[in-house]
This record gives structure tokens, sequence and C-alpha cells, in this order.
């Protein structure tokens, strides 16, 4: 694009400011304001700017968050004995057949954590310090060895950490995946704007842009083509996971066949909330639909509710993973998502051109959710999953929901595992009484992904010799002490 067609450009749509410094700039600060604004899509900037006007006119200013309404809990199934067995063996026979994929949205900023790079690249194993990236592959490579087809992974990630990621995954050798069963895509990124809708300039030569929410991704997929790769693949069924929690059982096989059997187009794993105060999105029932709404409009009395018992009466969040038919991906692709607004300090350049951080809100940002595409779906279930073995997301940089915690959680989980199995159990039991305290477990998932795969692993050893590596008091099983672990 040439500064012609930028002025053209701009000033159809009202935002010629844009170019406030031009003069100023050096040709390398011009050639990027000019690629930012080839790369900006205006038809969406309008529609954001309609979003923005008639919010305003309804709420006098704040752009509030709209009230929640009428709505009950959402019905949540808890799979046990026959049902489960049927769940598992029909999601065994889809990954078999190689019809299952996974995708990871990796597109978000991680402002709290605070993490210098993209948060999938964060060390999180408690002994190797292996990634988030790392745990989410090697769970795939994992399912890729025991049902013979590869489970294609799909990560969506954004201008500001899509080469970084990429570079990663390369540099890791792809975790073990093969090349070609890992896609990544890039979500698309908006403008920030004023209450009267210019957009805002971050530095002279730069328009301030951020990820257009994890909602971004049915559009993005299509785009990308990533959707049309699922579909030639043959998926029916993909399994939707976010970067921060290192915990699921991805496409866990009892999960797939529940979502099959029940033929839903949407399948939300449902976790049980820690307490009243726990803030997550919340499965519910409103006008006969199953949604999924925020906390931030949920209202503070109904996060307290109680039911007769005493139990909370929205005891179930479910904050992702979600199970998606691709067919239904494919419908939502095209159907476009509705657009939240949030009133928030973004940095601007002054009129000398040196950027200030606001100490009040001054602009608002746009954002997708993917959940508001159940509102589309013919058939939504909630599947209730143990929260202790599957949920424990990196959000904050210290407290809950830190480094710290989930480090904790994962140990526990794989410690668990560990200590259902009585040759493991005993084994420890030895190494404490030598002085060798086991503080912490670390399990790679192709070592074993599941309690039972570290049965099935010590009854299919060989000789009587170990075992793991030794990490500053944490044992990390690593897949090279499979088959000679006993
Ligand atoms: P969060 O809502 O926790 O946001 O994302 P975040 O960007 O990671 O962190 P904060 O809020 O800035 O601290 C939940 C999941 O959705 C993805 C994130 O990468 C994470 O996996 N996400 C979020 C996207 O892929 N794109 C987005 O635009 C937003």
């Amino acid at each position: 694009m040439n500064l012609e067609e930028a002025l053209d450009l701009l000033g159809k749509a009202g935002q010629s400011h844009v170019l406030a410094f031009w003069d100023r700039l050096d040709d390398a600060g011009r050639a990027h304001l000019l690629a930012q604004v080839s790369e900006i899509d205006f038809a969406a900037v309008e529609r954001l700017r309609g979003t923005l006007l008639s919010a305003l006119s309804k709420t006098g200013g704040a752009g509030a968050p709209p009230a929640a309404g009428d709505m009950e809990p959402a019905p949540v199934a808890e799979l046990s004995g026959p049902a489960r067995a049927e769940a598992f063996a029909r999601g065994e026979e889809e990954l078999r057949a190689g019809r299952v994929g996974a995708l990871l949205v990796a597109g978000g900023q991680g402002t709290r954590l605070g993490f210098d790079g993209p948060k999938g690249c964060f060390p999180i194993g408690p002994g190797s310090g292996e990634s988030l990236f790392f745990f989410h592959a090697r769970k795939l490579l994992a399912k890729k060895r025991r049902y013979g087809r590869p489970v294609p992974l799909y990560v969506m990630t954004s201008a500001a950490n899509d080469a970084e990621t990429r570079n990663f995954f390369r540099r890791k050798r792809f975790f073990g995946l093969d090349e070609e069963d890992v896609f990544f895509f890039r979500q698309a990124m908006w403008p920030a704007l004023s209450p009267d809708g210019k957009m805002i300039l971050e530095k002279p030569d730069s328009v301030f842009l951020s990820p257009d929410g994890h909602g971004g991704v049915l559009s993005a997929l299509e785009r990308s083509g990533a959707l049309a790769d699922m579909e030639a693949r043959g998926l029916s069924t993909v399994f939707h996971f976010q970067v921060d929690n290192p915990m699921p059982d991805v496409a866990a096989a009892d999960a797939v066949g529940f979502h099959l059997l029940e033929g839903a187009d949407a399948t939300l794993e449902a976790f049980e909330r820690t307490g009243p105060g726990e803030k997550m999105g919340m499965p519910v029932l409103r006008g006969g639909r199953t949604a999924i709404v925020e906390y931030t409009e949920f209202g503070e009395d109904r996060m307290h509710e109680r039911e007769p018992d005493g139990s909370l009466r929205y005891r179930w969040g479910a904050p992702s993973p979600f199970l998606f038919s691709v067919p239904f991906l494919r419908r939502e692709a095209e159907a476009g998502l509705p657009i939240h607004l949030a009133h928030k300090k973004v940095p601007f350049a002054d009129a000398s051109g040196e950027t200030v951080k606001p100490d009040a809100p001054n602009a608002y940002k746009f954002e997708k959710f993917v959940f508001d595409a159940l509102a589309d779906a013919r058939c939504v279930r909630c599947l209730a999953r143990d929260r202790r073995e599957e949920y424990s997301p990196v959000k904050n940089a210290e407290g809950d929901k830190s480094p710290r915690s989930v480090e904790l959680d994962l140990s526990a989980k794989w410690e668990r595992w560990l200590d259902q199995d009585p040759w493991w159990k005993d084994w420890i039991d030895r190494q404490n009484s030598f002085g060798f305290f086991v503080n912490d477990v670390e399990i790679d998932p192709m070592f074993a992904d599941s309690a039972e795969e570290v049965r099935h692993v010590t009854l299919s050893g060989s000789a009587g010799f170990v075992l793991g590596e030794w990490q500053g008091g944490t044992l990390v099983l690593t897949e090279r002490f499979r088959g000679g672990c006993v």
C-alpha cells in the first residue's frame, strides 16, 4: 500500500488522523504504519464503531456489560459405569479412525501473567521446566501412539506472538509431532476506539491493535484454511482448549464418545467451582437454551446463591475445554459472533508524539467470545470432569492460578497416579526410607498420560532398574524410561 491509497482508505473511514505524524516519520516508521493500515479490516472497524455508538447511546457513556437476565443452572452429565464405558468405546473408535482434532487457542496477550513471550512457551514442568506447549503436544503424541492415527493440532496465534510461536515449535522439533499435523493460523487484530469512534495511535507510527478475542477463532479458522484442512482430513470432532491450562486430558476418548453419542454440536467440559467467590464462565439455561455467562455479566448475588441443602446453586464452571462438531464450526465461521466491548486504559501518542499511559479508561476495546456460538447450536451438552485431574490454569503472576499453584496441582496429580500403582507406591516408600525424598513428580505424557497408563507401563515393563531423572527433588519420568522401569 502507498501513501495515496492509505489517505484514500482512511479518509473514507473517517480515520485520517492516523497519518497525523507522517511528515515526522522515517522510512521504517512509514513502512510500519502503511503495513498496519493495509492489514486493518475497515469493514470490521465500521461494525465496531456501530457497536460502540449503539452501546453508548443505551448506557449514556459507560458501556456497562449487559445484564444476564433470567437463568437457571444448566444440567451437567456425570459419566460412570456402563455409560462411561460406552462413551469411551465410541470415542476410541473415532480416535482410531483419525477423525478427531485438537484446537488450541494461544493468541491471547497474557497480561496478568506478564511473561515476555507467547504464554505457551511458559515453563511449567516442575522438574524439567518444559513449556505449556510441550505438555499439550506430548498428549497428542501419546494419543497417536495409542490409536495409530494422529490427532492434528491447530494452533491459533495472533500478530503479536505468531512468529515466536512457530519458531518455538520448530526449535523443539514439534515435540515429536509430525510437522504436517500442526497447523498455525492467526486471529485478527482489532483497533481500540475513542468514545467518538476514532482509532488510537499508540505511537506516531503505530495504531493500537489487540487480538479480537478467543471468539476470533471461528472466522480465523475459515480465513486461514484450517477449517478446510479439518474437513479434508475427514474430522468429525474438535477438542478446543486454552493454552494456559496444562492439565486436561486432550481429546479424551470418553468425552469425544459422549459428544458423539449425544449428537451434540458442542459439549462443554464442566468443573466444580471452588466456592462462591470463584470467577469463571458458568453454564446456564436461558430461555431453554444452554449458554455460558461470563462472571462479569453474572452478578455477585447469583454467584453466591445456594440450594436448600447449602450447596452452591451454580456449582459448575465451564471455562474451557469444549468439543465442537466440525459441521457446527463451519456454520458458525460463516455466521459471525456478537461483539463485546470494554472500557480500558489504552496508551496513546500525545500531540508531541510521546506515548502516554492514561490513569483512567479512555477508549473501548472489542472482543468476541467463542461461547457466544452456542446460541446457534442445535444441541449443547455439559459433561462433568474431575477438576483435580484436569483444570488448573496459569492466569496470574502470583497467588491463585499462578505458576506455583499450577506446578503444585500438576505434581499432586502425577503423585496420585503413581500412588495408585502398588509397584510405584512401594518404590517411593523405599526411596523415602533411604532419605531420597520424592518432593515433586513430573510425568511426560509420553511416559504415561493417565493413572491406567502408569499401571500398564509398570506391568509391561522388563528388568528391575530405575527410573527417572532427579531434578531438585523432583522425580521426572520421561519417555526414555518407558518400558524399562521395573
Ligand atoms: P484469557 O481470557 O485468560 O486471556 O484467555 P489472556 O490473553 O491469555 O490473558 P490476560 O487476560 O491478558 O491476562 C484464555 C485463552 O484464550 C486465548 C488465550 O491465549 C488463552 O488460551 N485467547 C484469548 C486467544 O487466543 N485470543 C484472544 O484474543 C484472547
